[in-house]
């Protein structure tokens, strides 16, 4: 079997990670909620030298951005944090990872689909952006993001990005709803969330960011505070030295655009077409059939893939295939596709 289903990383964490981590290993004392200020300042220079974001202060007495415990946490439990009113309503894309309507749930909202900014605000509380996206890789351009921006600000409603696919561009550059062109001077209303998990291959350490609004950050952090949600001080230290190197998140960007390559051609070449997927870890593929016929037949092959339903209805005719498999799986399922 070739298992395409899931996103997470197979390829070794990089030495610069491994080795802040054991250094850091002697950790008698609880870590903060709001991060170490190495870890803020690194974090606040990655924003700036790889997405051209500037956040207010890292170290000022409001904090602009904020460790989490992986980004999966903090989408579920943003709504939460935030004290969201009961009954509102959480606008999603039309197509989304599940856990945004998790996070509503739990926190008993209520969930719209929609990529379009709706012409009635009544109600809604949050709204969640994901470009690139999960699962079809698609990146929201400026004139989408800016109108998104718009809308939160003129309607008082949070815009939150979650752009943990942010470095993984390949036919388009992702730009984070925070950048200037986007934002404007400040970052009223917004918030962008940042993962280590894919763009360095560190998915088990649990290591995520959220930045952007010191109006809307600061509560989270608090409430964090209070719940123990705090990421332990060596995987802090791990961040830290992470977000202070590019040079492996460029070597592992480089083995995921050679498997995307290998992947897509053999996934033409069985004639299946690929739709979006211009950044990301993930082919949207589809034989403009119900997604399970697809998936059956993938089967027959002996690759398994995600069924586009399992993001909401507008995805019942598509896979998902995940870039995250090794140099021989992704072979083996290009061999098996062209045979
Ligand atoms: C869109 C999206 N957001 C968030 C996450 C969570 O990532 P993590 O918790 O590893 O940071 C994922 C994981 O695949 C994802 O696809």
């Amino acid at each position: 079997m070739v298992d395409l289903s899931i996103g997470t990383p197979v390829d070794d964490t990089p030495a610069v990670l491994t080795e802040a981590l054991a250094g850091a290993g002697n950790a008698p004392g609880y870590p903060t909620a709001l991060g170490t200020a190495t870890l803020r300042t690194a974090a606040a220079d990655w924003l700036r030298r790889r997405l051209g974001v500037r956040v207010a202060d890292p170290l000022g007495a409001d904090p602009s951005l904020i460790p989490t415990v992986g980004s999966k946490e903090l989408v579920a439990l943003l709504p939460t944090l935030l004290g969201l009113p009961r009954g509102s309503t959480v606008v999603v894309p039309e197509v989304a990872y599940p856990t945004y309507e998790v996070g509503a749930v739990l926190a008993g909202l209520a969930v719209l689909r929609t990529d379009a900014p709706p012409p009635d605000a009544a109600g809604i509380s949050l709204v969640w952006l994901n470009s690139p996206g999960n699962p079809h890789g698609r990146v929201l351009d400026d004139d989408r993001l800016r109108a998104w921006v718009a809308w939160g600000r003129a309607h008082g409603v949070p815009v939150v990005a979650d752009e943990c696919y942010v470095t993984l561009g390949w036919d388009v550059e992702p730009r984070s709803v925070l950048h200037p062109a986007i934002a404007g001077e400040d970052h009223t209303g917004l918030l962008a969330v940042h993962s280590l998990s894919k763009q360095s291959t560190a998915a088990g350490y649990r290591a995520g960011l959220l930045s952007g609004d010191p109006a809307l950050v600061r509560p989270v952090w608090q409430v964090r505070r209070h719940l123990g949600l705090l990421v332990p001080g060596p995987v802090q230290a791990a961040m830290a030295a992470a977000l202070d190197d590019d040079a492996h998140v460029e070597a592992q960007r480089e083995r995921y655009r050679a498997r995307r390559e290998t992947l897509a051609a053999a996934v033409r070449g069985a004639g299946l077409r690929i739709d979006h997927s211009e950044a990301g870890l993930y082919l949207w593929v589809t034989r403009d059939e119900d997604c399970w016929t697809t998936i059956e037949w993938l089967a027959g092959l002996g690759i398994v893939a995600a069924p586009g339903s399992f993001y909401g209805p507008a995805g019942a005719r598509h896979v998902r295939m995940a870039l995250t498999a090794t140099d021989e799986r992704i072979a083996a399922a290009a061999e098996r596709l062209s045979a």
